[in-house]
């Protein structure tokens, strides 16, 4: 990243679509051009929200290039968070819809990860988790 000073990061899908998924190849691309670190949300363009993500491509991912990584979709909970981390071998993950009306799910994957054990709620907390 000859043109700046700062650092530059990414986040891209998976692929363009189920039958183009090309994310392993456009992870080389940008740890290749500089990319300071990268973010995978583990769907493809086509298929904007629908169905579930697949952290398959994100765990290839994380075997093709040696630049931090960050799983991301579908990350609504600390179990799963902690699961994703396990499977895909990402160095952290992304958290994007579960955190809307729920600003306390950071405290609580960091205390599940560094714990093993869930944060009691606090004071006035919901405890039904966003789809
Ligand atoms: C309101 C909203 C705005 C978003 N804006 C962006 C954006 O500007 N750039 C981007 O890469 N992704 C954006 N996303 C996608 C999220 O970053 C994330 O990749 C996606 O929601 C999947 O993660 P999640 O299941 O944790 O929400 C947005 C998502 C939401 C719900």
């Amino acid at each position: 990243m000859a043109a700046v000073d700062v650092p530059v990061t990414l986040k891209i899908r998976t692929g363009w679509s189920p039958d183009n998924r090309n994310g392993v190849t456009i992870a080389r691309i940008a740890e290749d051009a500089g990319i300071q670190a990268l973010a995978v949300h583990g769907r493809t363009r086509s298929c904007g929200y629908k169905g579930d993500v697949e952290y398959d491509t994100i765990a290839a991912i994380r075997q093709s290039i040696d630049i931090p990584l960050f799983a991301n979709g579908d990350i609504t909970t600390p179990q799963k968070a902690g699961e994703v981390l396990n499977f895909t071998g990402a160095d952290a993950v992304m958290v994007g819809r579960a955190a809307q009306g729920n600003p306390w799910i950071f405290r609580e994957i960091n205390h599940y990860l560094a714990t093993g054990n869930e944060l009691p709620l606090l004071k006035g907390q919901k405890s039904e988790t966003p789809c």
